[in-house]
């Protein structure tokens, strides 16, 4: 199945479709430096967790071929965005493989190496999404076997724009449009950033039947039963299973629980953070009071919560699907 991408290399730079300026206009933008990426992790030109990795990733080799060093580079690239564990992942998997190369590698040959482990990491990314697709079908093919229709809720965009290709949240919806079944997408808006435009954009360009909503309509639709299941993306799993993602994903998985309807997460396995027992200790980043339209009045703006482990039915990976307790036997 093909999915359009959202990172590319150029002659030497890399290009990205530019978010802030979706959906209104279609633009694609190199980056050409470290500042280049750095910048557009930061301000969102790029976001969600696998495609802030890819190319916190291809910011590393951006930075090799201005000839700066790794320490630099690395620091600049981590202190972009702090909750997607994808970013700490690639920055890692990048410098193990250039500081194993130290010894035996000229400078050339080491710029060459982290343009081929950052391609490395797009692929993957590719191919993990895909996988996730398939998996996530075999549930949405079991509710349509059912019922005779599919309706997913979804939050934020965890589509093919926050990854390589294909996304996560809704790799199975593609995979469930190709294999034929009657799937509908509730959308969920996602204040305060509106991501679930981003989402009704990519689903209207496949032409998946969908419908956006107000975040806060989540419960009464499920109430309702309107909603069938709820599959959602991830920025960072704690190893219990705990799961952080765009704010407001609490709330749904709440209700969900509430009315019966299974919660699902869809991510790669770079998203889980093995390393992090539980959701207390997942940084959750704050942004500007900008975003939330206030001025001088006191405001919070937390981008991301934690969904705690037991409101979560299934954590769908490339390695199948498993419950917040199996998690370790998806451990690379
Ligand atoms: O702040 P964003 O837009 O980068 O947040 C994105 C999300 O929360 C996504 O749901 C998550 O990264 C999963 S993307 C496949």
């Amino acid at each position: 199945m093909n999915s359009p991408r959202t990172i590319v290399e150029n002659n030497g730079a890399v290009v990205i479709l530019d978010q802030t300026r979706l959906p209104q206009e279609t633009a694609f933008v190199p980056l050409k430096t470290l500042a280049d990426a750095a910048h557009a992790i930061r301000v969102m030109q790029v976001r969600g967790a696998p495609l802030i990795g890819a190319t916190a990733a291809y910011g590393v080799a951006l930075g090799l071929a201005e000839g700066l060093a790794l320490e630099v580079i690395l620091k600049t690239l981590a202190a972009t965005r702090p909750t997607a564990v994808n970013l700490n992942w690639a920055l890692e998997r990048m410098a193990r493989v250039l500081q194993e190369s130290a010894q035996a590698a000229d400078a050339n040959e080491r710029r060459a190496l982290a343009w081929q482990e950052a391609r490395a990491i797009a692929r993957e990314d590719e191919a993990a999404n895909a996988a996730i697709g398939q998996h996530g079908l075999t549930l949405l093919a079991e509710i349509a076997s059912r019922k005779g229709r599919v309706e997913v809720m979804t939050h934020c965009n965890a589509g093919w724009l926050a990854t390589v290709a294909h996304g996560t949240a809704l790799a199975p919806i593609y995979a469930a449009q190709v294999a034929g079944l009657a799937v509908h997408v509730w959308v969920s808006e996602t204040r305060p950033r509106n991501q679930g435009l981003l989402t009704a954009w990519e689903l209207g360009q496949a032409g998946v039947p969908h419908t956006f909503m107000v975040d806060n309509a989540a419960g009464l639709l499920m109430m309702q039963g309107r909603v069938d299941c709820v599959i959602v993306g991830a920025d960072r799993i704690a190893a219990n299973g705990d799961t952080a993602n765009k704010i407001g994903t609490y709330l749904k998985a709440l209700a969900a629980k509430a009315h019966g309807v299974p919660f699902y997460v869809a991510a790669p396995l770079s998203t889980i953070d093995f390393a992090c027992p539980d959701g207390t200790h997942i940084p959750i980043e704050e942004r500007a009071a900008a975003e939330v339209g206030v001025g001088s009045m006191a405001f919070a703006n937390p981008a991301f919560d934690v969904t705690p482990a037991n409101l979560i039915a299934g954590i769908i990976t490339e390695r199948g699907i498993v419950s917040a307790d199996q998690l370790a036997s998806v451990k690379p």
